[in-house]
């Protein structure tokens, strides 16, 4: 048997303008991962398991274009393994579904790499997150490649579409308090909303794409000059311009608010929008009362991340 693990990730700033070719600034979340286990099967054909999405299939009996059948495939082509060895692959996460936190770039980032370790030809870091990034183009359409990037590697990215990776240091670690709504959303819906926007008025929101563009630059700077509370500020203006392209929700906002009324440095939602996590900055001193500010004002699970 060979098992791989991949941890979620948050995005620090940066969401929606990424995809116009601005940066943003991302780092994994190692308290919640995906796992995939790959076994030598008695029965023919390929078996995928998994518990948390209710998934027990034969590989084939899934639709052409499900990711993780595509994820496996993926492999096999690479590889170019025929015929398909007869398989048993179980998938486990503790990364929330459909919140902003990655878990379909983890699951096939373990997948991809549990499975061609199997197959005794491990794939490198840079191939595993180019098939990763095919297989985001299911789930989102038009993804900018940040969520495969920063799992993949696993460490924190200054991410440029398009662009070689480029890491970060972080001076001084820093926490945050990753909150969900608990209302999933799609990634999809909102990119493509954001883009009926840039389609009606291309000049106004290139000028917000490039406010964002802004704040991740100087947010680059404060973190790896140590200057962590400068984030808050940083955070609050990324949300507003986020609440400008729509993608914001009331619940987000209320969060939000709750979050800097109990004493957060910033808050600011993190991913695609409009539900899924929004995200605090905090400090020893004000962690345990933002926190609870945050679960009092709706958010169904909170996670406590130190980004180092
Ligand atoms: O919802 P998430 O965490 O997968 O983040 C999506 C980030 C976007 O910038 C909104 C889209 C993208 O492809 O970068």
């Amino acid at each position: 048997m060979t098992a791989s693990s991949a941890p979620g990730k948050i995005i620090l700033f940066g969401e929606h303008a990424v995809v116009y070719g601005r940066p943003a600034l991302a780092v994994p979340v190692t308290q919640v991962s995906a796992r995939v286990e790959v076994a030598a099967a008695r029965h023919p054909g390929i078996r995928i398991e998994s518990d948390e999405v209710g998934l027990h299939s034969d590989l084939t009996d899934l639709p052409p274009c499900q990711p993780l059948r595509s994820a496996v495939e993926a492999v096999f082509h690479a590889l170019e393994i025929t015929p398909l060895p007869s398989l048993d692959i179980r998938i486990s996460s503790t990364i929330p579904v459909a919140a902003g936190l990655g878990s379909g770039a983890a699951v096939s980032v373990a997948l991809i790499r549990a499975l061609s370790s199997y197959l005794g030809a491990a794939l490198g870091t840079e191939q595993v997150n180019t098939l990763c990034y095919e297989i985001e183009k299911i789930h989102h359409g038009t993804p900018s490649g940040v969520d495969n990037t920063v799992i993949s590697y696993a460490r924190p990215v200054f991410f440029i579409r398009g662009q070689p990776l480029e890491t970060f240091n972080v001076q001084s670690p820093f926490s945050l308090i990753i909150a969900n709504t608990g209302i999933p959303a799609l990634t999809k819906e909102s990119v493509g909303d954001v883009r009926q926007l840039w389609q009606a008025d291309s000049p106004r929101w290139e000028k917000v794409f490039d406010r964002v563009g802004e704040i991740v630059r100087q947010a680059r700077q404060a973190i790896e000059t140590g200057d962590w509370p400068a984030l808050g500020p940083l955070m609050d203006a990324n949300h507003r311009l986020l609440q400008e392209m729509t993608v914001s929700s009331p619940e987000l906002d209320r969060l939000a608010r709750a979050a800097r009324a109990a004493g957060a440095g910033g808050a600011k939602l993190s991913g695609g929008g409009r539900g899924g996590n929004l995200i605090a900055l905090v400090s020893p001193e004000t962690q345990a009362n933002v926190n609870a500010a945050l679960l009092a004002a709706g958010a169904i699970q909170t996670i406590i991340t130190t980004v180092t």
